[in-house]
Order: structure tokens, then sequence, then C-alpha cells
């Protein structure tokens, strides 16, 4: 028996909090880039469930990994050893210059054990009383109280004051306003290197490295929040890599677990000692089902080059969309981003564009008004691209 869509709606009307503002799709099943809703009808998913299924859906390794292993154990609390956990550390550490990892189960609880920790190490470690972290304007960096804070936009705090103390933001590409908001209060400057729902929007080599010299220079922490860009999503294991930055603290989440939720924080031996036993916890963090998942996940990335494939298969998407540009003016204003994180700028508002190519049958997703975001999993068939940029041209030419 299929159910309509009509009477998904309905249902969750009277059931969920009013929180999301959903696509016009039920997803009924997925398998790799493709998705089914209740009708049968198909979707190529240029979306991966926002950056997260990376490897695709379904991916049948992953499977077996995830049965297996909820036979022999599922979870225990932190309250026990487990190898599966120390498993997903040493693959997980071995992509980056950290040393030490925190596991959670999302990006907006890797960004709070960040903070935590900054302040934390100032205070406890440093014996300096600085606690405030310095953001960028066009930031997400998650919906927790001490995440919304940080993120500092009014769309995300309406309704919530008052907001935790110790955030200030400063304006983005603007190192002199940096360096102006950088206090003596201040414990560390978190950064997204490409923002994400900010547009796609990547820093310059330039302005990345003046950041990092400007923390080192005032003795403050470097964070960079890699929830959206980690993961060979952007042609590098971590987009910090393209930029020679070495951060002292790196969150991680989304397609760490290739869609089952785990997050991590990742610092330095120096920093981590800012933790000590009971300073910090989760219940579920890195219980053995979801590490042995996320191991298996870092696994085939590395096994099957999925950082170079971004970059290959990104690049000639990205100059595709250039050619789009080029052959309809006045359509496209910018085509950016790194490897498989794709920003398409349109010169006016997406959403027009955007709920066509739905009605057609492509997932991507519309942001900061004019651009669509394309965040694929890193297997794509490049004949899913195709028929995307296909599609999206003739949309445009027919506007
Ligand atoms: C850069 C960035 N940071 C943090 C988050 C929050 O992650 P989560 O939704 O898993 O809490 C997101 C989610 O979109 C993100 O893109």
């Amino acid at each position: 028996m299929t159910t309509s869509f009509e009477a998904l709606k309905n249902r969750e009307e009277s059931l969920l909090c009013r929180t999301y503002g959903r696509y016009p799709i039920s997803v009924q099943r997925a398998e790799g880039s493709r998705m089914w809703d209740h009708e049968g009808r198909e979707y190529i998913d240029l979306l991966s469930g926002i950056a997260v299924t990376s490897l695709g859906h379904c991916h049948p390794e992953l499977a077996e990994v995830m049965a297996r292993q909820a036979r022999k154990l599922v979870h225990v609390s932190n309250l026990f050893y487990q190898e599966e956990q120390l498993d997903l550390a040493e693959k997980l550490l071995s992509t980056l210059h950290c040393t030490k990892a925190f596991f959670c189960n999302s990006g907006a609880e890797a960004n709070e054990a960040a903070i935590k920790l900054a302040r934390r190490y100032m205070q406890r470690v440093r014996g300096v009383d600085a606690h405030e972290v310095v953001t960028l304007t066009g930031a997400f960096h998650g919906r927790t109280l001490a995440t919304v804070a940080a993120t500092g936009q009014e769309r995300f705090q309406d309704g919530f004051a008052p907001m935790p103390a110790g955030f200030r933001q400063a304006e983005w590409g603007d190192i002199d306003a940096l360096r102006a908001a950088i206090t003596p209060a201040t414990a560390g400057v978190l950064v997204e290197m490409v923002q994400g729902e900010g547009g796609v929007r990547p820093m310059t080599q330039d302005y990345a490295r003046a950041v990092a010299d400007l923390c080192r220079e005032k003795g403050v922490l470097l964070m960079v929040d890699e929830i959206q860009t980690g993961l060979c999503r952007t042609g590098r294991f971590w987009a910090h890599q393209h930029y020679g930055v070495e951060p002292d603290i790196v969150t991680s989440a989304k397609a760490l677990a290739n869609g089952l939720p785990m997050g991590a924080m990742m610092t330095t031996d120096e920093v981590a000692q800012g933790f000590v036993a009971g300073s910090h916890a989760t219940t579920f963090g890195a219980g053995a089902l979801v590490s042995s998942v996320a191991a298996a996940t870092l696994d085939i990335m590395k096994r099957d080059r999925l950082d170079e494939r971004a970059t290959a298969v990104g690049g000639r998407a990205m100059e595709r969309f250039r050619a789009i540009g080029a052959k309809l003016p006045g359509t496209i204003e910018e085509v950016r981003g790194y490897g498989l994180m794709i920003g398409i700028v349109l010169t006016f508002s997406g959403k027009e564009v955007w709920k066509e190519l739905v009605a057609r049958g492509f997932v991507c997703n519309n942001t900061q008004e004019k651009v669509l975001r394309l965040v694929p999993a890193l297997t794509i068939d490049e004949a899913d691209l195709t028929a995307f940029a296909d599609t999206l041209e003739d949309i445009l030419a027919r506007r």
C-alpha cells in the first residue's frame, strides 16, 4: 500500500512541532544518489541529506558493518573502554595535524565542545580570564543556544533572548574588523573556511592566512568549523588544508558516519589539557555502532580517494555551470566553491528555479536568496551532474 503525500503531511501537522519548512517530497527510500517518493517518483539527489551521505544513500558496505556491529555491541556509554572508539579516533586523527578527539552526536554539539574547551583551556591551563569567541558575519554554527549566539544572525535568534554572553562578530573578509574584535577577553576565533549556509562563500588564501596569523599574534585559538566542509567534501580531507593553516581546534559532524548521527571535535595535545575527566561528556558520543560505521566511512573515503574525485568531478561541474553563465548572460552571476561544495549564484532570487528543478526531479538547495547550493554524494555519477546542468540550462534559457 502506498501512502499519499497529503496523508503524510496531515499526519505530521498533528504530530510534530513546526520547526521545519519541508520540501514538497516525502522520501520513501534512497540508494546512491537517487531517492524515491511514496508514489515511486525518482529524484536525483544533489544535496545528500545536507552534505551528510557523502558515500551515497544506503551504502552496501556500511549496511554490512551496521548489521555485524548491531549483533556485537551497540551502546554501553562512556563509562567503559571501547575499541571501536579508538579505531575511529586513530583513523580520523591520521587525516590531519590534530592529536586528540572528543566525540559527540551532531555539529552543534561539536561546536559546543569547542567553545567549552577554548574557555576552559584559557582559564584553567593558561590561567587567563579569556572566554569570548569571535565569529564572522554570515556564519552558521548550529542551533543550540551557544551556537546560535555564535552564529550571530537575527533570524536564528528571534524569540530566544537573552542570548548566552561571550560572543562577538566581525565582518567576514575584513581583517581589521577581526583585529578590532579580539580583546584580552578573547579565547578563540571560530570560522568556516567555506561558509555553507552563508552561500558557499570560500575565504581567499590571503584572508585565511591573515586570520591564522592574527590568532597566533594575539595568542587566541583558531577554531575551524569543518562540519560541512570536512571529510573530502572540498577536495581535501579538510578544507583548511587548502590554505596551509593549522587550527587549534577542528569540528566535524555531518558526513562522519554517512547518515548516523555523530560529531567530533579535534584538537592538539596542548589545548586538550583544557579538559579533565568530568569536564565534558555525552551519553551517546561514539557508541560502538556509530563508531564502527564512521571508521568504515573513513576507510572508504581513503580507499576510493574521494578527495581527489571531488576535485575532478566538482571542477568539471563548475566549468559546465560557468559555461552556462557565459552562454546565457544575465542569469548566473558567479559559480564558486571547492570540490563538490558548489554555489551557483544567480542574478535573481533562486526560489522559482529551485522549485522547477525539484518539480523536474532534481534535489538541491536554495540559500542566501540567490544561491543554488550543491553538495552531492562524493560518489555521484557524472551523468547525474550533466543531467542537472542540462535541466538548469533549459530552465534559465526559458526565463
Ligand atoms: C558549518 C556548520 N556548522 C554547524 C552546523 C550544525 O550542525 P548540526 O545541524 O549537526 O547541529 C551546520 C549544519 O548545517 C553547519 O553547516
